[in-house]
């Protein structure tokens, strides 16, 4: 039955339209004086992770009613399906098994291919463990003898944002001889700017694509490939000692010149957006050690088994999913931040996008009928501190309302005396004014205090007025580990299936990006002069006319 027409899921939505009717006249200031114990009641800790919820607009009520859309929608059966390895990515016919890639070794996951599936991954996780040990201490050799200096990651999408992400959260812990880089955009000031800082006789490329067709990097690929072999005396044998592959297209690697020895596998049910944990994750293994990378998939799959097993209201992906349900569905907030404080997740938000938008950005349901209720939110973000000083005044301010998730850590990476205090200081008043605001005549009185003349107090006071009931969650945590930082991922990765879920959305394709793919390859034929102008519209042809002639002049 398509997820629109189901009857227990139009009762749970209905419910939760009436009540958030009932909640409309409340704000936040409001829940607080009614509830107080609502930083007890709207919370849940689970792996190292604190969740405050409590400053969203909801009650304990809609928390219930939200629950109760989750059972409607079957999530504990999806959940289920997926971990037992079953085709939940129903429009490829495949399933969505990266719960597989980090389950303790020795332990086999569930389903009936669980223990196939177990010896695979172990058979790729130890290639991983031999070849970064390798790398790691030396025995791994350029043409010229010397070990490597440089690794470059190419890759884009899920085989860049996951494994830069985590190499940029754990760089305390790199490998000291090492320097990571991750190139993804076909512009080639990308590739040139990290090929100026690497030496080719000390650089180690790991070509990341699960298709290995994807233009972006087979372009960035030929391009590291002349680089190296030029400086090498046009000798081509040296490809081998400095180019090796991640994917699932053996053949393709074999084509563009990689041997199989040098190609590390994975699946096609390992989603690019949720390969950070298979052989995609090998640029994690070099530049942080296998012993980072087993303890990061710990912290994830200790994840995966709190979200299979708390109950709803103590279960951090239900509840950090349902919260997004209830202001992206019944607020209508069409957008949400992320906004870590710890300047180790600078790359969060962008891998966030990815899972997020990629997942969830879609407009029919499971079975194609067209979604009854907006889903998936645009999700953006950068560091909040600096977003504080740019940004922040529109989330105080605008007339748009932004929920925001706060990621906080108590302790720093990298302390130094008086940081600490003021991350986390500046990270809660931020939530805290998010919520109270100021109303126009508290900030009248404000300015009467500092000496105003009545008429200018009154001229002034609706500029500095915030109209506050703006909701924010806190995600704390003590300090981010390898294990931390696993399960946030996971934590993440969860909520977002979760929301695929109640929405009936088939999270794992993506089929909106192909498109746009598809008219490069014939718009690159208009650039040369020899496409078919009368398949573009007018403005498209009009700028390729541009472009012709601004090179024509060049
Ligand atoms: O274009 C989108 C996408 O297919 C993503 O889903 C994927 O992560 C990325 O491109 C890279 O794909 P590949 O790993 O096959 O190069």
């Amino acid at each position: 039955m398509p997820a629109h027409d189901d009857p227990r899921l139009s009762g749970a939505w209905i419910a939760l339209e009436r009540h958030r009717e009932t909640l409309a006249t409340s704000p936040l200031s409001a829940l607080f004086e009614r509830d107080p114990d609502r930083p007890r009641t709207l919370s849940a800790e689970a792996c190292g992770l604190f969740l405050d919820y409590s400053k969203q607009r909801l009650d304990a009520v809609a928390r219930g009613l939200l629950l109760d859309l989750a059972a409607a929608a079957d999530l504990p059966g999806w959940r289920e399906r997926m971990f037992r390895g079953e085709a939940v990515n129903v429009t490829e016919g495949r399933a969505a098994l990266h719960v597989a890639l980090r389950w303790p070794p020795g332990d086999a996951p569930p389903g009936a291919h669980g223990t196939v599936v177990a010896r695979d991954v172990e058979s790729v996780r130890a290639r991983m463990e031999r070849f970064s040990e390798d790398v790691r201490s030396g025995a791994w050799i350029g043409y010229s003898g010397e070990p490597v200096r440089h690794v470059v990651n190419i890759g884009i999408g899920g085989s860049d944002l996951g494994p830069a992400m985590v190499c940029r959260a754990l760089d305390a812990l790199a490998h000291p001889r090492i320097a990571c880089h991750f190139v993804s955009n076909i512009d080639s000031n990308h590739l040139s700017s990290v090929l100026e800082r690497c030496d080719p006789r000390a650089t180690l490329f790991i070509v990341s694509s699960k298709t290995f067709s994807t233009e972006e990097t087979l372009r960035n690929a030929s391009s590291a490939r002349a680089w190296l072999v030029g400086a090498a005396g046009d000798d081509h044998s040296v490809v081998d000692r400095h180019f090796v592959a991640v994917s699932t297209a053996l053949e393709r690697c074999a084509a563009f010149g990689i041997p199989e020895r040098n190609v590390f596998g994975f699946w096609d049910w390992v989603g690019g957006r949720y390969s950070l944990w298979s052989a995609i994750g090998l640029s994690i293994a070099v530049s942080l050690g296998m012993d980072a990378f087993r303890a990061l998939q710990r912290g994830a799959h200790a994840m995966d088994r709190h979200f299979l097993e708390a109950p709803g209201e103590a279960n951090l992906p239900v509840l950090l999913a349902l919260v997004g349900i209830w202001n992206r569905s019944l607020l209508g907030l069409p957008t949400h931040a992320v906004l870590p404080y710890d300047h180790a997740l600078e790359l969060f938000p962008a891998y966030l996008q990815q899972l997020e938008m990629e997942s969830n950005g879609k407009g029919v349901d499971r079975e194609g009928g067209p979604l009854a209720r907006a889903a998936g939110a645009v999700t953006w973000g950068t560091l909040g501190s600096n977003g504080q000083h740019a940004y922040y005044q529109l989330l105080h301010q605008g007339l748009d309302t932004v929920p925001v998730d706060l990621v906080v850590p108590v302790f720093s990476q990298r302390p130094l005396p008086g940081h600490e205090d003021a991350v986390v200081a500046n990270a809660l008043a931020q939530a805290e004014a998010f919520m109270r605001g100021r109303g126009a005549e508290e900030a009248r009185r404000e300015l009467l205090a500092e000496g105003l003349a009545d008429h200018d107090a009154a001229r002034l006071a609706p500029h500095r007025a915030m109209p506050g009931n703006r909701p924010s969650s806190v995600l704390l945590y003590e300090r981010l580990t390898p294990d931390v930082l696993g399960a946030l991922i996971a934590l993440y990765e969860h909520k977002v299936f979760t929301q695929a879920v109640c929405w009936g959305i088939n999270p794992f394709d993506q089929f909106g990006v192909e498109l746009g793919k598809r008219l490069a390859i014939t718009l690159r034929e208009l650039m040369a002069g020899t496409g078919d102008a009368a398949a573009h519209d007018p403005s498209t042809r009009a700028l390729v006319e541009r472009v012709r002639a601004v090179r024509a002049r060049a």
